[in-house]
C-alpha cells in the first residue's frame, strides 16, 4: 500500500484539475482594489496569479482602481478632493490628475509587474480604441464623471485572441472625445458583460459581503436588492454589488467579491473546492 503524508502538493494540484478543465478558454474579468494595489508583496503575488491564470488558458482582463493614489497626488498638487455621496467630484484639474495617475502610473506599474512573470500584459485606458464610451453622469453633478454607454468588446476580444492580457484604466470618452472619470467597479462590470465573461471577480479589503456583521458566502440577486434597500450593503460595496447584478443580467455566470489581503486570494477562490469570499448569482 502506498503511504503518503496527509497534505501534499500533488493534492492541491489535483484539486485544481477540474477547474482548469472547466475554465480553459473562458474569460475572467478581475477588478484590482484595496491592498493588492498598495502592498508590495500582494502586488507581486496578484501579478503572478493573473499570469498563471493566463498561462493555463483562461482569458484574463484586469480593471484597476486608484482612488487612494489619486487623492495623494491631488494633495501633492494642492488640489482639493471633494466627495459627494462617496463619489469623487471631478473638476477639470482633478480629471487631469485622474488620467495622469491611473494611466501614467498605476496602469503601467501593473503591466510591468505582470510582464516580469511573462504574462504579456498590455495597458490600455477607456480612451484607447474608444474602449469605454460614456455620457456625463446626470443623477447629480459630479463634474467629469461618466456613466458607461458602450464598450468596444471586439478590441478587448482581439487582444485576448492574440494572447495578450489587457489591463484597463477606468476612464472613458464621450461622443465629443471629452475624457471622464469612471468608477472602476462599474467599468469592470460593464466590460465583463460586454465581452461575455464567465466570471467577474472584485478584489477588495474585506472578507466579502457582510450582513449584520456576519460574512456570507452566497447571495442571490433578490437578496442583494433587499440588503441595498435596507442599507445593510452600503458605501463602497454598492457599486460592486450593483454592477454585479448588471453583469449577471448581461450573461456573466458568477460574480465573486474576495479579500485581496489574503495571499494568492485569486487562486484560492478559483482553484479550490471551498473557495473564499462572497459569490453572487442570479438565482
Ligand atoms: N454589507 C457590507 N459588507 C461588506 N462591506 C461593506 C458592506 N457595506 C459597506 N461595505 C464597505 O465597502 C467597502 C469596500 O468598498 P471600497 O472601500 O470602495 O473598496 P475598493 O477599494 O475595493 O473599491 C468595505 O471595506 C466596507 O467598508
Ligand atoms: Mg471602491
Amino acid at each position: 500500500m502506498i503511504t503518503k503524508a496527509k497534505f501534499q502538493k500533488e493534492d492541491v494540484l489535483i484539486e485544481a484539475l477540474p477547474y482548469i478543465q472547466q475554465f480553459e478558454h473562458k474569460t475572467f474579468v478581475i477588478k484590482y482594489g484595496g491592498a493588492v494595489m498598495q502592498d508590495e508583496e500582494l502586488k507581486a503575488m496578484v501579478a503572478q496569479d493573473v499570469t498563471l491564470l493566463r498561462k493555463i488558458g483562461i482569458n484574463v482582463v484586469v480593471v484597476h482602481g486608484g482612488g487612494k493614489e489619486i487623492t495623494s497626488f491631488s494633495d501633492k498638487l494642492n488640489i482639493k478632493t471633494k466627495f459627494i455621496n462617496g463619489q469623487r467630484y471631478t473638476d477639470e484639474e482633478t480629471r487631469d490628475v485622474v488620467q495622469m495617475v491611473l494611466v501614467g502610473l498605476i496602469n503601467k506599474d501593473i503591466v510591468r509587474r505582470i510582464n516580469i512573470n511573462g504574462g504579456r500584459a498590455v495597458g490600455v485606458s477607456g480612451i484607447d480604441a474608444e474602449l469605454v464610451k460614456v455620457r456625463k453622469y446626470d443623477n447629480e453633478d459630479l463634474g467629469f464623471v461618466g456613466e458607461v454607454t458602450d464598450v468596444n468588446s471586439s478590441f478587448v476580444k482581439n487582444l485576448l485572441k492574440d494572447g495578450y492580457l489587457p489591463v484597463i484604466a477606468p476612464i472613458g470618452v464621450d461622443e465629443n472625445g471629452t475624457v471622464y472619470n469612471v468608477n472602476a467597479d462599474i467599468a469592470a462590470g460593464s466590460i465583463a458583460g460586454a465581452i461575455d465573461a464567465l466570471k467577474l471577480v472584485y478584489m477588495t479589503d474585506i472578507e466579502g459581503v457582510k450582513i449584520n456583521g456576519e460574512f456570507v458566502s452566497h447571495l442571490t440577486q433578490t437578496e442583494v436588492e433587499n440588503y441595498i434597500k435596507r442599507g445593510i450593503i452600503n458605501g463602497g460595496m454598492i457599486p460592486k454589488v450593483k454592477s454585479a447584478l448588471d453583469a449577471l443580467e448581461s450573461g456573466v455566470q458568477k460574480v465573486h467579491i474576495i479579500d485581496g489581503r489574503i495571499p494568492h486570494a485569486l487562486l484560492l477562490e478559483i482553484f479550490t473546492n471551498d473557495g473564499i469570499g462572497t459569490e453572487i448569482v442570479s438565482k
